[in-house]
C-alpha cells in the first residue's frame, strides 16, 4: 500500500503534518488546539454544517468557514477562535444565537453537568445575554417512545438524532419537520420510534432535549459512578458503562470499543438492566415447599441441601449452561463436578469448539471493510448479535455486496469476504467453508453472551472424556435463567429425579426447581467473557448482588467434598489463565481489550458437519428464532415490552406470489392440524421455500407448514 500523503497545516501559529483529506477539527487537535463543535460528529457519516459552532478564519477565504466540514490541505493556514478576534466574535454569536430559545433550566435538566452546550457556553461562549424576551416553549416532554422523551424547547437543531436513524440505523423514523425558525424534530407520522438502536440518540443529543424515560430525575452526575464492564446481554460484548447511585444501577451508556461497537449500544444492552431490580428477584437461597411454593434458606442450611442433593447423585448428575456464566463461574462449576465428582456430562450453549474459527480472527469493524459478506444460517442477525447488523448496514454503504446464500465463485474473488453464521448448528460448517476458500473473516453468532467462553473453560477443566449422560438423571443443575427457560433444559428437568438451579427469577423456576440457589446478573459479577469474535472482556461489578455470587457458593460446596475452589474470580483465572490464556494476568484485561493475534486452526481440522440441517419437508420449511426483546430480562423491563416483535411470518418473495400473498396481508400458517394467525412480511433475504418467525408466535406449529391467505 503507499504512503498517506501528508500536508503541512498551520492552525493558530502551530505547523502540523497530517494526512491529506484529514478533518480540520481533527488537524487541530494535532496541533493541540480544540475547535468546539455541535454538530460534528464523524459517526454518522458527512458533516452537515448545521450548528456553526465550529467557524474559523482560514487564509484567503473571505467569509468565516465551518471547520467541520472543511479538509486539509497542503499550506492551508488556520485561525480558531484563539488567535481571530473574528472568528472568537463569530463563535460568540453563534452561543449567543443557540441560547436565543434555549431555556436556561441546567439545574433541573437531566443533561446539566454532562452537557456540551453547558460545557461550551462556560469555556467559549459570552459572558452576558442581550435577550430579555420570554423564550419559545412547547408541549413537554413529548413521548418520542416508552424509553425516549424529547423536551422540544431545548433542542439546537444539530440533527444528530435524524442523522444516526437515517444513515447508521437506517430505521428512518426521525425526521425534522418544517423549515427555517419552525423546524423541529417529531417522529415519522408521530408514530412511536420502535427501532433496535433508538436510545443512541438520547447520547448523541449534545443538549438534554432526548432524555431517557428510565433515567430522567433520577440522578445528578455529581452523584453518581460510572463503572466500566462489557455488556452481558448478547455475544458482541459491547463495552458500556453503568452508571450508579446510592448502589443501584441507573443507566447503561456506551463506552465507545471502535473495534467492537463504534460506540453504539441496542436497545436491549442500554435499557435492560432495570431486570436487575425485578419483584421476582431471588435474593435468598429457597427449598420447595409442594407445587409451587418456596421456603426461605439460610446460607448453612442451603449448602447443607446441595451437599446432600450432590451426594445422593453419584455421577448420576447433568449441568445445564446458559452461556451466561463468566469464564470462572463455568470453570469453577466444572471443576467441581467433573473434576471432583467423576463422572458427569453437561447440555452446552451453542458453541461447539470454542477454537475452530480463531485462524479466521477479525475484529467486528473489519465487516465495514468487507467487500463481499455472505450470511449463512437462518435467524437474523440483528436478532442474535444486533451490532453485527450495524456494521452489515456500514458495509453496504460502502460498497460491499451481502449476499444470503454461499457464491463461491464472488467469495473466491474477492480480496476482503466475510463469512457469517447466524443461526444454531453451524459452527463446524462456518469453519470448514472458511478454511476451504481461505475467506479474510468468519464470525459465528452464538445466541448467549459468553457461550465461546464457557465452552473452553468447561472444557479447560479436565482432560478427561465426558461420558454419555446418565440414566436415569439423578440431579440436574441448571445454571442461569437463560437455561432453565431454555425447553429442551425444562424437559430435562421433569425428567430428572432433583432439580438445583441457579437463578435470578423464581417465577420460572416454580413446580420444577427443588433447591434454587440466588444467582448475580452480569452487572453485580467480577470476571470475564469471551465475545463472538474471540475477544477476552472483563466485567466489573457495578453493584453489590443482593446474596453471594455463584463462585462463593460452588467454592463452599467445594469444601464439602475435598475440592479447593478459590472463591474470587481474579484466582480462579490464573489458574485458567496459564492454561488456555497464556498467563495473561487477570488485572491485565484492561477496560478495551485487544483482539488476541490469529492462532492457527485447532489440531483436529474442521470437516463440513454430518447433520443435515434441512429436513426434507413438503410445504414450507419453518424457520423460528428468539428475539432480541425476548427472555427473562426483556420480560421485566415495562418500558422495552412496545418492542416486542410484531406476529408477522417472513416469506420470500417467491413463495409469496406463487400464493398470492402481498406484503402485510393477513395470512394463515398451519401445520398437523394446528394453525396460527400472523401478518406477511416479504422479504428479499429469504431463501425460496423457507418462512421465519419469532418462536413465540408460531407455538405448535412443526417444521413443514402450510401458509395461505387467511
Ligand atoms: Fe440535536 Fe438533540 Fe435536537 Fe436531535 S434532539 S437535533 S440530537 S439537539
Ligand atoms: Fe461545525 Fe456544527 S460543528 S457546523
Amino acid at each position: 500500500m503507499n504512503a498517506p500523503e501528508l500536508v503541512t497545516v498551520t492552525v493558530d501559529g502551530v505547523e502540523v503534518h497530517v494526512e491529506k483529506g484529514a478533518g480540520l477539527v481533527e488537524t487541530a487537535l494535532a496541533a493541540g488546539i480544540e475547535i468546539p463543535v455541535f454538530c460534528y460528529e464523524p459517526r454518522l457519516g458527512a458533516p452537515v454544517g448545521a450548528c456553526r459552532m465550529c467557524l474559523c478564519e482560514v487564509e484567503g477565504m473571505p467569509k468565516m468557514q465551518t471547520a467541520c466540514t472543511m479538509t486539509a490541505t497542503d499550506g492551508m493556514i488556520v485561525r480558531s477562535a484563539l488567535t481571530s478576534p473574528k472568528a472568537a466574535e463569530a463563535q460568540d454569536s453563534t452561543l449567543e444565537f443557540i441560547l436565543v430559545n434555549h431555556p436556561l433550566d441546567c439545574p433541573v435538566c437531566d443533561k446539566g453537568g454532562e452537557c456540551p452546550l453547558q460545557d461550551l457556553t462556560f469555556r467559549y461562549g459570552p459572558g452576558s445575554s442581550r435577550m430579555f424576551f420570554a423564550k419559545r416553549t412547547f408541549e413537554k416532554p413529548i413521548p418520542v417512545s416508552p424509553t425516549i422523551a424529547l423536551d422540544r424547547e431545548r433542542c439546537i437543531l444539530c440533527y444528530r438524532c435524524t442523522r444516526f436513524s437515517e444513515t447508521v440505523a437506517e430505521d428512518m423514523q426521525l425526521v425534522a419537520l418544517n423549515r427555517g425558525s419552525q423546524s423541529v424534530i417529531a417522529t415519522f407520522e408521530d408514530e412511536p420510534y420502535v427501532a433496535p438502536f433508538s436510545g443512541n440518540v438520547i447520547e448523541l443529543c449534545p443538549v438534554g432535549a432526548l432524555t431517557s424515560t428510565q433515567y430522567r430525575f433520577e440522578a445528578r452526575p455529581w452523584e453518581i459512578q460510572n463503572v466500566p464492564t462489557v455488556c452481558g446481554m448478547c455475544p458482541v460484548g459491547c463495552n458500556v458503562a453503568a452508571t450508579t447511585r446510592e448502589g443501584k444501577v441507573k443507566r447503561i451508556l456506551s463506552r465507545n470499543h471502535p473495534e467492537i461497537d463504534d460506540g453504539w449500544l441496542c436497545d436491549k444492552g442500554r435499557f435492560a438492566f432495570s431486570h436487575v431490580y425485578a419483584s421476582d428477584r431471588v435474593t435468598e437461597a429457597r427449598r420447595r415447599r409442594g407445587a409451587q411454593a418456596y421456603d426461605a434458606l439460610s446460607w448453612d442450611e442451603a449448602i447443607d441441601e446441595a451437599e446432600e442433593l450432590v451426594r445422593n447423585a453419584g455421577t448420576h448428575i447433568v449441568t445445564a449452561l446458559s452461556g451466561s456464566e463468566t469464564v470462572e463461574q463455568a470453570y469453577t462449576l466444572a471443576r467441581l463436578l467433573r473434576v471432583g465428582l467423576g463422572a458427569h456430562s453437561a447440555v452446552m450453549p451453542e458453541v461447539e469448539n470454542a477454537r475452530l474459527l480463531d485462524g479466521h480472527r477479525r475484529p467486528l469493524s473489519s465487516i465495514r471493510d468487507a467487500q463481499v459478506v455472505v450470511i449463512l444460517g437462518d435467524e437474523p442477525v440483528a436478532e442474535r448479535a444486533p451490532i453485527v447488523d450495524l456494521w452489515l448496514r456500514a458495509a453496504r454503504r460502502d460498497g460491499a455486496e451481502i449476499l444470503y446464500e454461499l457464491d463461491e465463485e464472488k467469495v473466491r474473488g474477492a480480496e476482503r469476504a466475510i463469512l457469517i453464521w447466524s443461526g444454531p448448528d453451524g459452527e463446524t460448517e462456518l469453519a470448514a467453508h472458511a478454511e476451504r476458500l481461505d475467506v479474510w473473516g468468519a464470525f459465528y453468532l452464538p445466541r448467549t453472551p459468553n457461550a465461546r467462553g464457557v465452552c473452553e473453560a468447561w472444557s479447560a477443566a479436565s482432560d478427561e472424556e465426558e461420558p454419555e449422560a446418565p440414566v436415569p438423571v439423578r440431579l440436574l443443575v441448571i445454571s442461569g435463567d437463560e437455561a432453565l427457560v431454555n425447553p429442551d433444559v425444562r424437559d430435562l428437568a421433569r425428567e430428572a429425579e432433583h432439580v438445583l438451579a441457579f437463578a435470578m427469577f423464581e417465577r420460572q423456576a416454580r413446580g420444577l426447581v427443588d433447591l434454587l440457589l440466588p444467582a448475580t446478573s452480569y452487572l453485580e459479577r467480577e470476571g470475564t467473557y469471551v465475545n463472538l469474535e474471540g475477544r477476552l472482556q472483563r466485567l466489573r461489578p457495578a453493584v453489590m448482588p443482593p446474596a453471594p455470587d455463584e463462585l462463593e457458593w460452588i467454592a463452599k460446596l467445594g469444601e464439602r467434598f475435598e475440592v479447593d475452589i478459590p472463591p474470587y474470580a481474579a484466582s480462579v483465572f490464573e489458574e485458567l489463565s496459564a492454561q488456555i490464556y497464556d498467563g495473561l494476568p487477570f488485572a491485565a484485561i484492561g477496560e478495551q481489550a485487544p483482539l488476541p493475534s490469529r492462532s492457527p486452526p485447532p489440531a483436529e481440522p474442521a470437516s463440513p458437519t454430518k447433520k443435515p440441517r434441512q429436513a426434507k419437508v413438503s410445504g414450507l420449511r419453518l424457520v423460528t428464532y428468539r428475539p432480541l426483546f425476548s427472555g427473562p430480562a426483556v420480560e421485566r423491563v415495562p418500558e422495552l415490552q412496545f418492542q416486542r416483535p410484531a406476529p408477522e411470518l417472513e416469506l420470500s418473495q417467491d413463495d409469496a406470489r406463487s400464493r398470492g400473498i402481498e406484503n402485510g396481508a393477513e395470512i394463515e400458517a398451519s401445520s398437523n392440524g394446528t394453525s396460527v394467525r400472523l401478518r406477511a412480511r416479504v422479504s428479499r433475504k429469504l431463501a425460496r421455500g423457507t418462512v421465519r418467525a419469532a418462536e413465540e408466535h408460531v407455538r405448535g406449529l412443526l417444521h413443514d407448514v402450510e401458509v395461505k391467505r387467511a
